[in-house]
């Protein structure tokens, strides 16, 4: 019996060649630019959830100044979803932001919603983990809403 080693290398390398196709998208590109405003949203919020979960240490300051990151970041990724086109930059948004894009503007407005709430109470100044826990909660849910219905 002969063992189709010949076969299952070319299938591993074909499986390589799809997957490293992708590579990371051009930074100059739609793609590149929304995921890594996206990073960008990632950058204030994971500190501020881990200060929440007592991950970090608390601090009201810095939980306020990223408040403040993340509404001004509010509209960056936005612009950034044309038409995919014949786009074959990496990416792993769903055909639903261009086919309902009604419901998807309704996501962006949640989550800008979310994150005005959110800055309303940290400009009164910031003690405690209780004073912004519900604010930041919604902007989680809105980030987390947002992704399952429109990201792979
Ligand atoms: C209105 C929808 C929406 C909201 C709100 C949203 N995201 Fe996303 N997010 C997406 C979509 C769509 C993608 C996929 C982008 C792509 O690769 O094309 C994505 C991708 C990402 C990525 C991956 C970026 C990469 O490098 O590929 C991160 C991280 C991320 N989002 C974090 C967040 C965080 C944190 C929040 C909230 C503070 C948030 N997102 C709010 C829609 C949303």
């Amino acid at each position: 019996m002969s063992v189709p080693y010949p076969r299952i290398l070319l299938l591993a390398t074909l499986g390589l060649a799809l997957v490293g196709c992708g590579g990371p998208a051009d930074p100059n590109s739609p793609e590149g630019k929304r995921q890594a405003a996206f990073k960008q949203f990632l950058s204030h919020s994971e500190p501020m959830n881990g200060m929440l979960n007592e991950q970090l240490p608390f601090d009201g300051e810095t939980f306020a100044a990223h408040a403040e990151g993340l509404a001004e970041l509010v509209e960056a990724p936005w612009e950034h979803f044309p038409e995919p086109g014949d786009s074959k930059q990496r990416n792993a948004t769903l055909p639903e932001v261009w086919s309902q894009p009604e419901d998807w503007q309704q996501a962006i407005d949640r989550y800008r919603s979310a994150v005005t709430d959110l800055v309303a109470v940290t400009r009164q100044g910031v003690e405690t983990p209780e004073q912004v826990a519900d604010a930041m909660a919604a902007v989680r849910s809105s980030c987390r809403s947002c992704h399952e219905g429109y990201r792979r």
